[in-house]
């Protein structure tokens, strides 16, 4: 593959972005960025301007850094932003750019709660702008082969994933009530979404903390999800496991009408069924790939799998599995959290306009159906190739 760092023809069709955060996962971004065919890093944004410099020196690049996404986004000349902030400053960022009439594709999670999601679903429609959740996990071309491995299987009797790790990530992640669910299951259940044609309408979760844990909040949970149509997903997760630790991508086994099949989460894939042939694609895969269907969106006018509006029903499994935790294991109804988070985020939002549109809204899953933007949902404007 070419470096497109080197090579001036592909610079000029590279989409200028600005990437806002500057830690771990933010120099993660810079590095893909630098070498992307798809778009250029042309500033960097962080409350801690030195960190931000750094990130830059350390590349070896010469772009713009500051403090104020709107402020760098308009010196740079950038076209849109790429938030790879803490959640908790994801929607403050992402009201900046997009009242800026700049797209944003937003690191997971969108926010801490489905509430200051629905906000920014509102504020997408209001602006008009493209607001895309990156979901990296989706991008894994054995994921893609499985997906098509499972779509064969006929009904689904249920499908188990489990998630063991240990995870040393000192900074926001150690401080929070559910370091599992809300940083790393949000993965696994947006993975599920992908992986079949079916949606959750209901969880009983239990989480807890092992005592050995790091983390202040909780590093393991177990959680049972109804999916419409009636098919069962069943999570087991925890990342303070000392030993024989699964994939980052979740260990997957799936049981259904003609058969069943597993994927460890890396590269085997296993069926056991009759004529159930696969293909593993050779596309980009995890932040790459997304920046990719970013890009491709962007351009076409198409709306990529996670959309704003796509994305809000990932986060109610994560919240829905933390409200049912907290109440003793006790079912609850994610249509019942989607409905009672709009009324929240209407008590909760400050401006007007995104308040007004929000009351509008004769329900949340309502809302939630139809894209905010483009046109085409982007698995038909690629043939289904997504
Ligand atoms: N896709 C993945 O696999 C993956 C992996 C790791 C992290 N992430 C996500 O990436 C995001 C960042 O994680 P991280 O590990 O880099 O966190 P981090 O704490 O290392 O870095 C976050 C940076 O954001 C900056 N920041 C905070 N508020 C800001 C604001 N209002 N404006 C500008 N900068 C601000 C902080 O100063 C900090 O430098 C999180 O949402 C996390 O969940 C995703």
């Amino acid at each position: 593959m070419n470096d497109p760092a080197n090579d001036s023809s592909s610079l000029d069709d590279r989409l200028p972005v600005v990437v806002v955060g500057a830690g771990a996962m933010g120099k993660e971004w810079l590095r893909m960025l630098v070498k992307s065919h798809s778009a250029a890093p042309v500033g960097v944004v962080d409350l801690d301007l030195d960190l931000a410099a750094a990130a830059v020196a350390s590349l070896g690049l010469d772009i713009v850094v500051g403090a104020s996404v709107v402020e760098v986004a308009e010196r740079a000349g950038a076209q849109a932003v790429v938030n790879v902030t803490i959640p908790q400053a994801h929607r403050i960022v992402n009201e900046q750019a997009l009242r800026a009439g700049l797209p944003v594709l937003c690191e997971k999670p969108l926010a801490p709660t489905v509430a200051e999601a629905l906000r920014q679903v509102a504020l997408a429609d209001l602006t008009g702008s493209l607001l895309m959740v990156s979901q990296s996990r989706r991008y894994f071309n054995h994921l893609a082969a499985y997906r098509e491995a499972v779509g064969a299987l006929g009904s689904l009797g249920a499908i188990h994933a489990e998630f063991f790790h240990a995870d040393h990530e000192p900074g926001f992640r150690e401080q929070m009530d559910h370091p599992l669910l809300v940083d790393m299951s949000i993965h696994h259940f947006d993975q599920l979404r992908y992986l079949v044609n079916d949606e959750p309408i209901a969880v009983r979760c239990s989480s807890w903390n092992p005592p050995w844990s790091w983390f202040a909040g909780h590093a393991a949970a177990t959680a049972e999800f109804e999916l419409a149509s009636g098919a069962r997903f069943v999570y087991a997760g925890s990342r303070a496991t000392p030993g024989l630790q699964t994939s980052w991508n979740a260990d997957w086994h799936v049981y259904a009408e003609r058969g069943a099949a597993a994927w460890d989460g890396d590269t085997v894939v296993r069926v056991d069924a009759e004529d159930i042939p696969f293909n593993v694609p050779d596309r980009r895969e995890g932040i790459e790939g997304s920046l990719e269907e970013f890009v491709v969106s962007l351009r076409a006018g198409t709306t990529p799998q996670n959309e704003v509006r796509a994305n809000l029903l990932s986060l109610a499994m994560v919240e829905g599995a933390i409200r049912s935790s907290e109440r003793g294991g006790d079912r609850v109804v994610l249509d019942d959290l989607l409905e009672e988070s709009l009324a929240q985020a209407i008590v909760d939002e400050q401006r007007d306009d995104v308040a007004e549109l929000l009351r509008s809204w004769s329900s949340a899953a309502e809302a939630i159906t139809s894209p905010a933007w483009g046109s085409v949902p982007a698995d038909i404007a690629s043939g289904g190739a997504l």
